[in-house]
């Protein structure tokens, strides 16, 4: 099952960072560009790694659910909204 779910959330992700990143290159000021990228790609690289213990059949179901859960809420409630919220589209 968490397997399951982490190769929808890797599909979805990589789906939404694309489309994000497109918007912030659009944004050439946007003087935090790099650091976002490179929390985008920090995120991309654990899901990996959850991946690769998932395939070894590891009990990773709490430590991935609790970073997941923490990321995300964090990223979109901190990283994304300083960005959405110094542009009006
Ligand atoms: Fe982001």
């Amino acid at each position: 099952m968490a397997r399951g779910i982490l190769g929808g959330l890797s599909d979805y992700t990589k789906y939404h960072f694309d489309r994000e990143e497109a918007i912030f290159t659009k944004y050439h000021g946007y003087e935090l560009k790099a650091f976002h990228f490179e929390q985008h790609r920090q995120f991309v690289k654990q899901m990996g790694s959850f991946e690769e213990q998932l395939n070894s059949n590891a009990d990773i179901s709490a430590e991935m659910a609790a970073y997941l859960s923490k990321w995300l809420v964090r990223h979109i409630m901190t990283e994304d909204k300083v960005f959405f919220d110094a542009y009006t589209f």
